[in-house]
């Protein structure tokens, strides 16, 4: 067995190789909020055929890798306006569109299935702690990481990514209760299309989520932190 790739953490993995999270995407292997733990020990958890999942991410890894750009060594300041730019971005509009779908899917189809005003109910709380958060990395954190060159750094960026890593938590969280509460975005047969959009949209915006959020977990948040204690 590959005890070197056992070795390594899951947000490594992905950071290395970002074609490598569609293995773990499909094994329901959490690379970005649980980034942190060894692939041994992910897989240990979620009792997985650990041989049959090294034999996937070794086809994976010798197919040639999609252009993209390596954000491992990228200036920091480029990832953070990718981040918005991409990502930010994606959810400014993805959001307003999701929250019209679930609240007109809980309204029509909540009275025969409660699970559906749960979900209305869970997206609107999603939502606005997610607008509460992009503000703060915006206006806060971002523009201090901008600035970790410049001599004049106001504060320490360790207690704003410790709040940003608590509240990729809790959104991690939510994800995986609505991914519950729609048995896996599952589309069933006599779903009106307005469920399906919802559906669709939402397995959409998990994928999203999870390749945000391990950007900013496994590669800017520890880059910065690192560059920050190297006093540059
Ligand atoms: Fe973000
Ligand atoms: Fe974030």
């Amino acid at each position: 067995m590959n005890q070197q790739l056992l070795d390594q953490t899951v947000g490594q993995l992905v950071a290395e190789k970002p074609s490598r999270s569609r293995v773990f995407e499909r094994w329901g292997i959490d690379y970005c909020c649980g980034g942190k733990r060894a692939l041994a020990e992910a897989c240990q958890s979620r009792k997985i055929d650990t041989e049959a999942l090294l034999n996937e991410l070794l086809e994976s890894d010798s197919k040639p890798e999609s252009p993209c750009v390596d954000w491992t060594t990228q200036p920091l300041g480029e990832l953070c306006d990718h981040i918005v730019t991409v990502h930010h971005d994606y959810l400014r509009a993805a959001l307003p569109r999701l929250s019209a779908l679930t609240e007109k899917v809980g309204e029509r189809h909540g009275p025969k299935d409660p699970r559906l005003v749960e979900l209305s109910n869970l997206f609107a709380e999603f939502r606005s702690e997610l607008e509460s958060h992009m503000h703060k990395e915006e206006v806060i954190l971002f523009p201090a990481i901008k600035r970790l060159d410049s001599p004049t750094a106001p504060f320490s960026i360790d207690g704003p990514i410790r709040v940003m890593l608590m509240e990729h938590d809790s959104a991690g969280f939510d994800l995986a209760k609505m991914r519950s509460l729609t048995d896996g975005f599952a589309i069933r047969d006599g779903c009106c299309n307005t469920h399906r959009a919802m559906l669709d949209g939402l397995s959409e915006l998990e994928l999203d989520m999870h390749e945000h959020i391990h950007k900013e977990n496994n590669i800017l948040f520890p880059r910065a932190l690192a560059s920050e204690s190297a006093g540059h």
